[in-house]
């Protein structure tokens, strides 16, 4: 089959998509997936360049999140619900391909109305946006919420997500665009962590009192304390900014604050009884209209696109949830 195939570490501007790779095999409790659109994620750049946290032996295939159909010929482990043909979305280490693996406690049905591009960039930043704002930070109707990186993929969800539990939001992003885009999908006010101060800008919204919660994927905590309010939340979610933070916990006792972190990923192993709720809570929200998955509308094809894709979130020129479409809704394949 066709697939974007990692033989010796590199970034991804210079493999090439090979024509000739072996079809998955599959384990018990895995699916056969015919792949019609997979998530692009900066971490897909470390692990191609043999610098991520998760190295798949060599060689492997690049890609972690898909949306698709279980192919006509796939076996069905024994309990599993899906049937042939059925649209899921989820997780498995091989999405630049073809088909891929699926082991059933990774994937979700696609929810009707929401098309595989959708559906190819939710299984991370969904529930990273809402366990973060929900289990961990523990949103109130009314509270004011900070959301950094928020025009980024998980940044976009936990803006909707924020507003459709109540929450005030003040979104920051890096350009005059991103700032634009996270106003349309529902921001309440909007600032450029570019410029100096932007701390008091915040004051000045909250009327003084500082923000009751920060949700960070960016790397900014430390600067966010001088605007969080008496008893706030500040919500570690990631390091997009490329730096991990040290903090003076002085500031935590003074101020009466809570560093709280999540990772995501680990509740499938040790809170598994978690996912399936906010799973449900998530696709109330799909169905109440409150929350919709944000593509960004520049969709890369095929898999030359995935290296495209790639570079331009290096970049930083996507915003949303950047994804490649690899085969069209009437079946002709795009690889
Ligand atoms: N904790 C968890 O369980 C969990 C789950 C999923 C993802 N994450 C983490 O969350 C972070 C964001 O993921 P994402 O999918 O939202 O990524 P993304 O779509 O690439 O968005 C990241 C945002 O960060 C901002 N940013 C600031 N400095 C940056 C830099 N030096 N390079 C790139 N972007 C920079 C960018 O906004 P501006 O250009 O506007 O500054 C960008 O929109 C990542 O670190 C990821 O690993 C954590």
């Amino acid at each position: 089959m066709k697939a974007f195939q990692v033989t010796k570490f590199a970034h991804p501007k210079d493999i090439l998509p090979s024509d000739n790779v072996p079809a998955p095999e599959l384990a018990p409790n895995e699916i056969l997936v015919d792949v019609y659109s997979a998530g692009l994620n900066f971490f897909d750049i470390l692990q191609a360049t043999g610098k991520y946290q998760n190295q798949p032996p060599m060689p492997f295939i690049l890609g972690s999140e898909f949306a698709g159909r279980i192919s006509k010929n796939s076996p069905i482990p024994p309990g599993c619900s899906f049937k042939p043909g059925d649209k899921i979305f989820g997780s498995a280490q091989g999405s630049y391909a073809e088909q891929v693996a699926v082991d059933v406690s990774r994937c979700y049905p696609i929810p009707n109305g929401m098309s595989y591009d959708q559906a190819a960039g939710l299984f991370l930043t969904w529930p990273t946006a809402y366990e973060g704002l929900t289990g961990r930070g523990g949103i109130k109707s009314g509270d004011w919420v900070l959301v950094h990186g928020a025009a980024g993929g998980v940044g976009l969800c936990a803006v909707q997500i924020a507003k459709a539990l109540g929450g005030k939001v003040i979104a920051t992003a890096g350009s005059p665009s991103k700032l634009e885009v996270s106003l349309r999908y529902g921001a309440d006010h909007a600032i450029n962590y570019r410029q100096p101060n932007w701390q008091k800008e915040v004051l000045k919204i909250t009327g003084g009192k500082g923000v009751d919660i920060i949700y960070d994927p960016v790397g900014l905590i430390k600067d966010s304390l001088k605007c969080i309010a008496w008893k706030g939340r500040a919500l570690v979610i990631g390091f997009a900014g490329g730096q991990i933070e040290k903090l003076p916990l002085n500031l935590v006792l003074l101020k009466n604050i809570s560093i709280v972190g999540l990772h995501w990923g680990e509740y499938l192993k040790k809170d598994v009884s978690r996912p399936p709720e906010v799973w449900k809570e998530l696709f109330e929200l799909w169905k109440s209209k409150r929350c919709t998955p944000i593509a960004y509308p520049q969709v890369f094809h095929g898999l030359e696109g995935v290296s495209q894709g790639l570079v331009a979130v290096e970049n930083r020129e996507t915003w949303g949830k950047a994804v490649v479409k690899l085969r069209d809704e009437n079946l002709s394949a795009k690889l």
